[in-house]
């Protein structure tokens, strides 16, 4: 039985030291940075060097060679997303380190910031590559613009989640990953949600705010920096009774459930 912080998700929190490198590897199971700390670290992926900035989100799909280095004065600490535990369950986790030192750059900076951020235009033919998931970013900055430029907006919100975005595929539209879907969302002060349950498990980290939420009978209240699960099918809503906002950011596994007809949701009053 594979162990993780769901059953298909694991949630975790990484920290890089002033000085500190991580070497070229990768690995089949798809992973996530979500950046909580610190600036100015720097991470490659398939030949690109990202610098980090707090909230941004960073994607390394599957077999995607990777690694991290802090050249700043200052620890960064990131929340790491991965399917590993859904990966293992499939017997087919894989582990490379780079036979080779480390690996080149070979692509120019903000590469592919500057190919894929025009919201709606796409480089013609990129369809296929976006199969297995894309070595995208989504800077904090236009995230937080469009979280706000959403719940300012009357009406606008889901009831059972509050003001909450996808981060989608830039190429296809489709989900974070193949294998792991990432959710930004923003309880407004003094929201509440409705109570709903799926088949999904998520994994939340509180980037801002404060407030609770409740999963079956259990009131988990949770502040700035805490981590906590949902598993699958317990009942659940959200309350910020703080007069400021709360952001929270999930990764969850609705797109391995999707595909098969086996995501469903349920609502009460
Ligand atoms: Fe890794
Ligand atoms: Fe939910």
């Amino acid at each position: 039985m594979p162990s993780g912080t769901t059953h298909t998700l694991n949630g975790c929190l990484q920290i890089l030291c002033s000085g500190e490198s991580a070497p070229t590897h990768r690995h089949s199971a798809s992973a996530i940075r979500f950046i909580i700390k610190g600036n100015g670290a720097c991470t490659v992926v398939d030949g690109e060097k990202i610098p980090m900035k707090e909230g941004d989100l960073i994607l390394t799909p599957t077999m995607m060679w990777h690694e991290h280095s802090n050249e700043t004065s200052e620890p960064v600490i990131w929340f790491d997303g991965l399917d590993a535990p859904f990966v293992d369950l499939l017997n087919l986790s894989f582990f490379d380190p780079y036979p080779d030192g480390k690996q080149p750059i070979t692509k120019p900076d903000s590469y592919t910031t500057k190919r894929l951020t025009m919201a709606g235009l796409r480089p013609a033919g990129s369809r296929p590559e976006a199969n297995f998931g894309l070595p995208f970013i989504y800077r904090w900055e236009e995230t937080y613009q469009a979280l706000t430029r959403l719940a300012a907006l009357e009406g606008e919100g889901d009831p059972y989640d509050g003001v909450v975005l996808d981060y989608v595929n830039p190429i296809n539209g489709g989900p974070t990953l193949p294998s792991l879907g990432c959710q930004i969302q923003l309880l407004r002060p003094g929201e509440n949600t409705r109570v709903h349950r799926h088949t999904s498990s998520a994994v939340y980290h509180v980037f801002r705010g404060s407030g609770y939420s409740m999963v079956n009978d259990e009131r988990i209240e949770w502040t700035q920096g805490d981590t906590f699960a949902l598993p699958p099918w317990a009942w659940h809503r959200f309350g910020n009774p703080t007069s400021k906002e709360a952001i929270l950011f999930s990764i969850n596994d609705k797109p391995i459930l999707e595909p098969h007809g086996l995501y469903r949701e349920e609502t009460k009053e």
